[in-house]
């Protein structure tokens, strides 16, 4: 039997978890691989409580498991960008594939990377950057590799869901609240910004894009907006509006003027209003989903949990099962598993389009003076930015005030952004304009 040995650098919780699943499921993956799978070195700074290590080699440098000459495949489980840099690229340099979980890394710098393994024929493996558990690169990459893909959208940042999720359901808990519950439950990245501000988000919508639609890695052009703005009575008005808000990462191909013309690539993170029918909005608490349009499959959809040591551990497991299974056929076949899918010379760089460019429905929430004609002065200024109204609810407010939440027809944000500067400056709206983008899928 082929014998392939694993060195792990890291042991957190997807280190410990990959560690414990390649222990368990032993006799599992030698009856899918044919190969005797084995974790031979750990690099860690310290041990971890749930991982026994007596009988592999323990370093407390990583990059001793780097240089060592028995470790076939490395398993970057670190994180963050610099350390973790040089050590994939060392393990390239060295002539070993790397499997790993860092979106981050993929997202900013995977294209470098690509082209340092394609040159050593090596693979760089990261089903586990994107959705934890859920196997999305392998779809993207695999089964749905037949199709064009049109768009793909999804929730791809648990705790955002999960504060949106309680803020709903509880109804009077803000923001600020349920994310410190989201940091006591273990669930946020070690600087939370990350996951709220949308950061975590488009590391991952980066990669999606890259796999569905073969375009070179462009965290730079991301559109990015996270949930810190929204308000317990924004869920209130979207959900008598027929609509629950999710946070969503989307990205498009946006057809051009002619018949095969591609205009360019949408890639936008941000808060989204969702019907309450569709099946995003029924992904709660810090699950995951991801959604696929494509020519001959349609629509598509992929669920589970998006972090965690277990489904972590799962899809770096599942990449080292693929690794293995090429290398026990033809050691030098590796560079058949490619990174993104693509043959690296078919990768085309499209325009991304800016967001003012891109095309949604929109909710505003206005509050207004409660005088008469003040309602049909906010809608002529709507339409004279062409845009018609879909849906819409008034409330009284206190002290002579009205509460104006609308749902908009498709238009152009450009078209929102004018009109909403020129309502925010009428003297009879008070306060700040909420302005979330609409989707259907
Ligand atoms: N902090 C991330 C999330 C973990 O909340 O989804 C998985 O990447």
């Amino acid at each position: 039997m082929t014998k392939v040995n694993i060195g792990i650098c890291g042991l957190g919780t997807v280190g410990s978890g990959t560690f414990n699943l390649l222990r368990t499921n032993v006799a599992e993956i030698a009856r899918k691989t044919g190969v005797d799978m084995a974790v031979s070195h750990v690099g860690c700074r310290r041990d971890h409580p749930d991982c026994d290590l007596s009988h592999v080699k323990v370093s407390r440098d990583v990059f001793d498991v780097v240089n060592d000459p028995e470790v076939h495949i490395v398993c970057e489980l670190i994180g963050g960008d610099d350390v973790a840099l040089e050590l994939v690229k060392q393990a390239i340099g060295n002539g070993k594939h790397v499997v790993t979980a860092n979106k981050a890394l993929i997202a900013v710098h995977g294209d470098e990377l690509f082209q340092l393994a394609n040159a050593k024929g090596v693979s760089i493996m990261f089903e586990a950057a994107i959705a934890g558990g859920i196997p999305i690169v392998k779809a993207l990459r695999e089964g749905l590799a037949g199709n064009q893909v049109h768009w793909v959208a999804g929730i791809i940042n648990g705790t955002s869901n999960f504060i949106l999720s309680e803020m709903e359901s509880a109804g009077n808990r803000g923001f600020e609240e349920v994310l410190k519950q989201a940091q006591e439950l273990g669930y946020a990245e070690a600087d939370p910004t990350f996951d709220v501000e949308g950061i975590d988000a488009a590391h991952k919508l980066t990669i999606l894009s890259s796999l569905a639609f073969g375009v070179p890695l462009n965290f730079a052009a991301m559109y990015t907006e996270g949930i810190s703005e929204i308000t317990v009575e924004d869920i209130g008005y979207a959900d008598e509006l027929g609509f629950k808000i999710k946070h969503l990462g989307i990205t498009r191909k946006v057809q051009g003027s002619k018949a095969d013309d591609v205009a360019g690539v949408e890639l936008r993170v941000h808060p989204t209003l969702v019907p309450k029918a569709q099946m995003l909005s029924q992904v709660s608490g810090v699950m995951n989903a991801v959604m696929v349009g494509s020519d001959a499959a349609g629509a598509t959809m992929y669920y589970g949990a998006g972090a965690g040591a277990g489904p972590t551990a799962s899809s770096v497991v599942g990449d080292l099962i693929d690794l293995s299974r090429v290398m026990s056929k033809d050691s030098t076949a590796t560079h058949l598993v490619q990174n993104l899918g693509f043959v690296p010379d078919a990768m085309q760089a499209l325009p991304i389009i800016d967001i003012t460019e891109t095309v949604s429905c929109f909710y505003l929430r206005l509050k207004v003076h409660d005088d008469s004609g003040v309602l049909a002065r906010i809608t002529t200024v709507l339409s004279e930015h062409g845009i018609g109204i879909d849906s819409m609810i008034q409330k009284d407010a206190t002290s002579g005030r009205a509460l104006i939440a609308l749902v908009t027809d498709s238009v152009v944000e450009r078209n929102v952004d004018e009109a909403v500067l020129k309502l925010q400056s009428m003297d009879v709206v008070d306060g700040d304009i909420a302005r979330i983008r609409v989707e259907m899928f």
